[in-house]
């Protein structure tokens, strides 16, 4: 009998199993919205990324639909082949302007944007100084990119420094950091690390994954909100959360730009997007311009439900955004607190390792700009009844 040979995958199985952070994947059973039903129970939803609400907003169905009709339902090819499309290049023109950069180009995901641009752009000469809390997509771009990868603590500009004033003059170099950090909530230390990207002449990046459509005016993303406007080499968006559909972008110089469309292999070797997907993010801009209205909720809900977590004794670290963990230290005991919140009627999800460090497991919440009030009072109610059930609070 031929020996199974991914047995070690069921040990690994087994051995999360008992360590209590082993779930089945959650189901939604219609659209992705504030309340939805998932797993066949009403939720109020609280573990999107949907931060705006426009996976369902109506203006962005209809140029989809618009889209399907007219342009079908796929491109057939690469973008340097004959998947490009005259709606591709509309949305990155718009997008150039948006970011307020001389050209942007689209990825098929925020995730592709950021490892085939950090993979592109450096080679095994090169240095990478990351944020030892920057997205996987960053580093599995610096590993691809074969540069040397030195990891300063989180947020520390001095540390940075330290790494930068070892280095050999004239050494070419990427500081990195993400604009908001995805499961803490906190923003990227962006202006001290572009001082030393000026003072160093370091390549300047940020992945603005969680801040664009959340921070800066009309969602630009964390450059606009600290005013650093031309500091910043490398801006990575994303279109697959706040903006409501899928991709990723970098918006940046013709220069980055061109050589972009040249050597970025997801861009060389995987399909483009539908022109649907391209057509719901131009309508995404459009209403992100037109409809202050969302982004206004956004940060009021934000206000409330972290102000209301914080007032029941819950430990949110330092978030300054939409995204607010409630830090429970346990894989298990997180687990455990997502799945009672759960069958209260609100969806938190447990995050655990390796997604954050072992001892720094954590419910994430993420308000949107859909939620009523009472959701989040509904939510809150959860929190307090659990947390306390469970001795959190
Ligand atoms: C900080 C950060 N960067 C990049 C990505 C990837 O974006 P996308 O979901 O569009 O691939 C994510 C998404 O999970 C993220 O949190």
């Amino acid at each position: 009998m031929r020996r199974n040979p991914l047995a070690y995958l069921d040990n690994e199985l087994n051995e999360w199993r008992a360590q209590g952070i082993l779930r089945p994947l959650r189901v939604l059973d219609g659209e992705q919205a504030a309340h939805a039903s998932i797993d066949h129970r009403s939720v109020v939803n609280l573990s999107s990324n949907n931060y705006l609400g426009f996976t369902t907003h109506p203006r962005l169905r209809e140029r989809a639909f618009a889209a399907l009709t007219s342009l079908g339902v796929g491109t057939g090819s690469v973008r340097s082949i004959a998947g490009t499309m005259e709606i591709h290049m509309e949305l990155e023109r718009r997008l150039a302007v948006f970011k307020r950069t001389e050209a942007a180009v689209v990825f098929q995901s925020g995730f592709v944007a950021n490892a085939g641009t950090v993979s592109a752009l450096l080679g095994r000469d090169d240095v990478i100084v990351s944020d030892e809390l920057n997205h996987a997509s960053i580093i599995d771009g610096a590993r691809l990119s074969r540069a040397t990868i030195k990891v300063f603590p989180h947020r520390d500009v001095m540390a940075a420094r330290r790494i930068l004033e070892a280095l050999p003059r004239g050494q070419r170099t990427l500081l990195i950091t993400d604009g908001v950090f995805s499961m803490d909530g906190d923003l990227g230390a962006l202006p001290g690390l572009c001082d030393l990207a000026d003072e160093f002449g370091c390549i300047m990046m940020v992945d603005d994954a969680h801040a664009s459509g959340v921070f800066g005016r009309e969602g630009r993303g964390t450059v606009d909100h600290f005013g650093l406007h031309g500091r910043v080499d490398v801006q990575v968006g994303t279109l697959s959360k706040a903006l409501g559909a899928l991709g990723g972008y970098v918006a940046g110089s013709q220069s980055l730009i061109e050589f972009l469309y040249r050597r970025a292999r997801p861009f060389l070797f995987s399909t483009s997007h539908p022109p649907s997907v391209a057509a719901t993010c131009l309508a995404a801009l459009d209403v992100l311009e037109s409809e202050p209205q969302w982004m206004e909720r956004l940060w009021q809900n934000t206000r409330f439900f972290k102000a209301g977590l914080q007032a029941l004794g819950f430990n949110t670290g330092g978030s300054e955004s939409p995204i607010t963990p409630v830090i429970v230290g346990d894989g298990a005991r997180a687990m455990t607190l997502s799945d009672k919140l759960f069958e209260a009627g609100v969806f938190a999800q447990g995050i655990a390792f390796p997604t954050v460090a072992r001892d720094k497991a954590r419910v994430r919440t993420i308000v949107t700009a859909t939620h009523t009030q009472a959701d989040l009072q509904f939510a809150l109610d959860a929190f307090k009844t659990v947390g306390t059930e469970l001795g959190i609070i």
